[in-house]
């Protein structure tokens, strides 16, 4: 029997607008289930709702309709919380603190002792080549190492699932690259990883699984399988774009 470490079943998310009083529908019946291991790519245009999903299986958000669980936990419980790493779309950072002393902050909070929070500070550092950037103060960072930085610090407590929003958005190639590379090392070690982009080399060089996202429903699923790497942006463009422009079409005959 195949493990699901997320499961939603037509997830509904109403959003009410301060300004309108209106309701807006930003989750429409969206159904998504994660196995164990698998790396998955949320994919959607801006305002499709990607973030709002995060952030109902992180609990941020309360659900409107529909059933969400993170290893059979309700998101946000204390059992679901421990086993996540969320970095936010865009991490927040104090930035007086140095890269080292943010890391062990982020240690006390999980309630890990001294030793242990120092000795994996050191350890995330190291994976996302931060290490001889360790002692200088935040404000002094680019947008790419503060990202990497937010990658560590949702490492920090060893969770077996990372719910990223937006990974490698804002970076350069290097700093892209660098994270397509932290992924594939935590691929390796068995954790599961639930990502959402726009940015489709990416998506396409790293995942097992996507899903494309429009307008709040989950308007497509794909397994992408050869990791041989040879012709598979094209392809998932391609897939991208003409499950959107399908999408419109229907939507545009039925109104
Ligand atoms: N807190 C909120 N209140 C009202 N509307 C929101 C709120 N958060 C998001 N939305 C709206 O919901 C839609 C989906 O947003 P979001 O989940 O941020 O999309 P994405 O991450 O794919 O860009 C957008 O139209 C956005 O304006
Ligand atoms: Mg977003």
């Amino acid at each position: 029997m195949t493990n699901y470490v997320i499961e939603t079943s037509d997830l509904i998310k109403d959003h009410t607008s301060p300004f309108l009083r209106k309701k807006f529908r930003a989750l429409d019946r969206v159904t998504i289930r994660v196995p164990e291991g698998q790396t998955y790519g949320l994919l959607g245009l801006n305002g499709a709702g990607k973030t709002t999903f995060l952030k109902l299986l992180l609990g941020l958000l309360k659900v409107t309709d529909g059933q969400v669980s993170v290893f059979g936990h309700e998101p946000g419980s204390p059992k679901a919380l421990a086993r996540i790493g969320f970095l936010p779309e865009s991490p927040y950072f104090y930035s007086h603190l140095t890269a080292q002393e943010f890391l062990d902050l982020v240690g006390k909070l999980f309630g890990m002792n001294g030793k242990t929070r120092k000795a994996k500070s050191l350890e995330l550092l190291a994976m996302v080549s931060m290490a001889e950037h360790a002692k200088r103060p935040l404000r002094k960072y680019s947008k790419g190492m503060l990202q990497r930085l937010g990658l560590a610090q949702s490492l920090m407590n060893d969770p077996d699932i990372l719910f990223w929003d937006e990974p490698t958005s804002g970076l350069d190639p290097i700093g892209r690259r660098d994270v397509r590379q932290i992924i594939l090392k935590l691929k390796s070690q068995g954790k599961t990883i639930f990502f959402n982009s726009h940015l489709l080399p990416d998506v396409n060089e790293v995942c097992d699984h996507v899903g494309i996202l429009h307008r709040g429903r989950l308007i497509g699923e794909k397994a992408i399988t050869d990791s041989a790497g040879t012709g598979r942006y094209q392809d998932l463009e391609k897939y991208f774009l003409e499950t959107i422009a399908q999408a419109d079409q229907s939507r545009s005959a039925n109104s």
